[in-house]
């Protein structure tokens, strides 16, 4: 019987669906650099450290022909993946209970090769033996052309947050359960805040700004990032030479933005850009940066992987975006315009063909579209609103999607996907989407994000069972709302409602 991680299963790691994992999102960067991996139609996934299944279970739920494996120790996880998988009869999804370090087979079977292997927040958290076993799955159990994600705290910029790290370790009894040191953190907060307040120091403001992120992030980050006993930050570097120890070679950085000097400023990136060695500029970018995390991307080292991007391959890919402009788009001239994320994350644009390639996205959201599709049709709603087109601003275009797709605001895929144009008589959420609504405040969007609900939201989603029209929707959420004391004009509510069901249908959770 495999043992258990005590700390987990007393305060259960809340995972969620990770955009940056997702092998659609691997692939369409493994294109860019020469590498072509298998679609995620079909492909196969393995996710070690895999906690309840938030991120590698709608993977399988959302792509019915992929085959996609979990492995995790905590007791805890494995069941709240394994009820998951069972409510849905997910039939190409399964979580083993074990560790890394034990072999990958199941009755006895070697469980082959993958196309993508996920180990997010593991490596760095994890003692030394299953770092290397976790490197050595990956160096041993990558298919061809396969992709394995890690991440990992990273020096120095980690060294920022081992600060307070150290602090709590000395204050927060070890061996309590994980409960009671973690009020004890909250409790050391307490005590030292107004100090730091009082001081005008650079190093207390920054432990003031650490604190200050660690009261709104989620209780069981606080606890496994901060108080438990390995949490092993390492300089890219390291990180690098024993993954090429494991038979693993770079393909990039799952952040591309990070990977290019002139990020740092017109000013600063001369002397990083001459640095011709791919994986010395990027330890040397970790340095400028401060880096704290890293997403690393690996393939076999037998895989062929271009040094530098190539940009012809962006005209074979599609892209989705979710922004939105708060002021009118201006489409005639190249103004800057800012664009923000739901996230609040904000970019600035110029070119109106980009705007309008931006205002095409959010139009077809959550549905991709083609690179030659989206620059004819913003051509069109350029020269729509009396602007005009020439090799310039094509070019100009061009950088400035290739910049948004950097920053991750704008998202290469090759799964096009699809967007609903009405909502139905009888709304009907998907089975997904209803069975984590019942379980808590976070589904999964059909593009990988983590749609948070509020409590309205909840209710509203668990009753889209295709059986009721707008109006028993409107007149069960107003029975809800009474029962906790709460009258609602109908009217309001019946909007609120409609508003509501447009966002789930934006987020692919609505049945066609
Ligand atoms: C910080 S959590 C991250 C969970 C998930 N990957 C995510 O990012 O949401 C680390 C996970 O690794 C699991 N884990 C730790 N050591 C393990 C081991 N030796 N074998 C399998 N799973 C392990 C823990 O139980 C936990 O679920």
């Amino acid at each position: 019987m495999p043992s258990t991680l005590d700390s987990y299963d007393d305060l259960p790691y809340e995972s969620l669906p990770l955009p940056d994992t997702h092998p659609d999102y691997l692939r369409a960067l493994a294109r860019l650099y020469g590498v072509d991996a298998a679609p995620m139609a079909s492909c196969r996934v393995l996710e070690l450290g895999c906690a309840g299944g938030g991120n590698l279970l709608p993977l399988a739920w959302y792509f019915p022909g992929s085959q996609c494996t979990g492995v995790e120790l905590a007791r805890g996880h494995v069941d709240e993946a394994n009820a998951l998988i069972t409510e849905l009869g997910l039939n190409n999804a399964q979580v083993l209970h074990r560790s890394i370090t034990e072999p990958l087979e199941d009755h006895g079977d070697d469980l082959g090769e993958f196309d993508y292997i996920i180990a997010h927040g593991v490596f760095s958290w994890v003692p030394r033996a299953v770092q290397d076993r976790l490197l050595d799955i990956c160096g041993k159990h990558l298919a061809p052309n396969g992709i394995a994600y890690i991440s990992y705290n990273t020096l120095p910029g980690w060294h920022v947050r081992g600060l307070l790290r150290d602090a709590l370790l000395s204050y927060c009894a070890p061996g309590g359960r994980a409960s009671e040191r973690l009020a004890q953190a909250h409790a050391l907060f307490d005590l030292i805040e107004p100090a730091l307040r009082a001081n005008q120091s650079l190093d207390a403001q920054l432990a003031l700004k650490e604190i200050e992120y660690l009261r709104r992030a989620a209780p069981s980050y606080v606890y496994h990032e901060y108080l438990e006993e390995i949490n092993e930050p390492l300089h890219f570097s390291s990180f690098m030479q024993r993954a090429a120890h494991a038979g693993l070679a770079y393909l990039a950085d799952a952040e591309p933005w990070t990977m290019f000097p002139d990020t740092l400023g017109a000013d600063a990136a001369a002397p990083f850009a001459a640095i011709a060695d791919r994986l010395q500029q990027e330890q040397m970018l970790d340095l400028a940066r401060l880096r704290k995390f890293r997403r690393s991307l690996l393939v076999r080292n037998d895989t062929q992987v271009r040094s530098t991007p190539d940009l012809s391959a962006l005209d074979t890919l599609s892209y989705y975006a979710d922004l939105s402009s708060d002021a009118e788009i201006d489409l005639g001239s190249a103004t800057p315009q800012d664009f923000s994320s739901p996230a609040g994350n904000r970019y600035s644009v110029s070119q109106p063909l980009t705007k309008a390639a931006l205002m095409l996205l959010a139009m077809h959201y959550p549905q991709a579209l083609t690179w030659d599709a989206l620059q004819q049709r913003a051509g069109e709603l350029v020269i729509e609103h009396g602007g005009s087109l020439d090799a310039a601003a094509s070019d100009a275009y061009r950088t400035e999607l290739f910049s948004l797709i950097a920053y991750q605001a704008v998202r290469p895929t090759l799964e096009t996907g699809a967007s609903i144009d009405a909502l139905a008589a009888q709304p009907c959420a998907h089975p997904l989407a209803r069975a984590q609504a019942a379980r808590g405040r976070i589904v999964a969007s059909a593009r990988h994000t983590a749609v948070e609900l509020d409590a309205l939201g909840a209710t509203l989603l668990l009753h889209l069972d295709g059986t009721r029209s707008l109006q028993q929707l409107v007149a069960l959420m107003s029975e809800a709302l009474q029962a906790h004391g709460q009258n609602t004009d109908p009217a309001l509510l019946e909007s609120a409602c409609v508003q509501m069901l447009w966002t789930f249908a934006r987020q692919g959770l609505l049945l066609g």
